[in-house]
């Protein structure tokens, strides 16, 4: 393993932001059946093309995360995307987990599967010049939930998945997604956050994996999208600070977040807040998909006179200036509506 190479690597990815452009086919189609789009392997390829090509996308992007389709795709030119972006000094990323299945006996948790088959893949993609890898978990909130059980098999799969990307010479993305959808509290919300950061850098270690090496991919701590609580920026900002601080490695290549189907505006505006309040021992960005995207798909799919590739510019441009800790939400951006992923 190339303990060098990954630490400045993983650095490097935090040192911009990263666009998530990985959904699977299923949250493709999903999100293309909302706007009225059919979900064919081309439109896909032109909707990707789309954003990939922005001229802005190299002033505000150091990776991109694409799914198994999309990395193989070619622009029109017939350059392979992933060689387009790494022109532009953007990281080709790939998602390497294969969806969620229900954990047996833990009715209501989910646990992501394609751990067998990473290492063939993983020296694939290596191979053909990925530099990092996501793989998606995800812990849910309810009643009775999470168990200790479910946190517990996730981050063992996360913690072997990341060190089989290492010694592949693949920057792990490490994302226990903790879901925004549910009716809980903001301080359920931190302590279920506290408890699987705990045993995922836990795990991570036993698991011998390099930190420095390893990029966090993380939700904001929120109250749930459901609890009928707003969002307020500085409180959000506040406890998902402190918890970071607290219970992530400063060592840790990075961390970055997910929106999770906050609007743009609130997870611009959070992003914002919680850059504000570094210094941080690590690189802290953003690596959305939704928040991004929302409205340049809408664009896109209604024709709209709004070129969709100036709007992902505008929304690149934002994402930038929250990440330099001064985005200011300007007006509540509810008329993008924002889909589930994959569960
Ligand atoms: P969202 O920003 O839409 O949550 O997607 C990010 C992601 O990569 C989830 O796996």
């Amino acid at each position: 393993m190339d303990k060098h190479k990954l630490g400045e690597t993983a650095k490097y990815l935090a040192s911009k932001g990263i666009l998530a452009a990985d959904e699977s086919n299923a949250s493709c189609q999903k999100r293309f059946d909302a706007v009225g789009i059919e979900c064919t392997e081309e439109n896909r390829r032109l909707y990707r093309q789309i954003l990939i090509t922005s001229p802005q996308a190299k002033e505000s992007l150091s990776g991109i995360i694409f799914f198994d389709e999309t990395f193989w795709q070619k622009t029109n030119e017939g350059k392979p995307f992933r060689e387009f972006v790494e022109e532009q000094g953007i990281l080709p990323g790939i998602k390497v987990d294969e969806g969620l299945v229900d954990l047996p006996g833990f009715d209501g948790e989910k646990i992501s599967k394609g751990l067998d088959t990473l290492p063939e893949r993983i020296s694939k993609y290596a191979e053909a010049g990925a530099k990092f890898a996501k793989w998606r978990s995800v812990i849910t909130i309810s009643e009775a939930i999470p168990t200790q059980e479910c946190i517990g098999a996730n981050v063992y799969v996360l913690a072997r998945y990341a060190r089989i990307c290492q010694d592949a010479g693949i920057v792990p993305m490490v994302e226990p997604e903790i879901l925004f959808d549910g009716t809980h509290s903001i301080e359920n919300c931190q302590e279920v956050m506290i408890r699987t950061l705990d045993a995922l850098f836990y795990t991570m270690r036993a698991f011998r994996v390099h930190l420095p090496g390893a990029i966090l991919k993380t939700s904001m701590i929120l109250p749930g999208k459901d609890s009928g609580k707003p969002i307020d920026y500085v409180d959000v900002a506040e406890r998902t600070v402190k918890v970071l601080h607290e219970h992530v490695p400063d060592e840790l290549g990075g961390v970055v977040f997910l929106s999770g189907g906050q609007t743009s505006d609130d997870a611009f505006a959070n992003l914002s807040q919680i850059v504000q309040k570094g210094p941080h021992p690590w690189g802290i960005t953003f690596s959305y998909s939704r928040a991004l995207q929302d409205p340049v798909l809408q664009a896109w799919a209604q024709h709209s006179t709004t070129d969709p590739s100036e709007l992902f510019a505008e929304q690149l441009k934002k994402a930038s200036v929250a990440h330099a800790g001064k985005f200011k939400a300007t007006k509540k951006d509810e008329s993008f509506v924002s889909h589930s992923q994959d569960l």
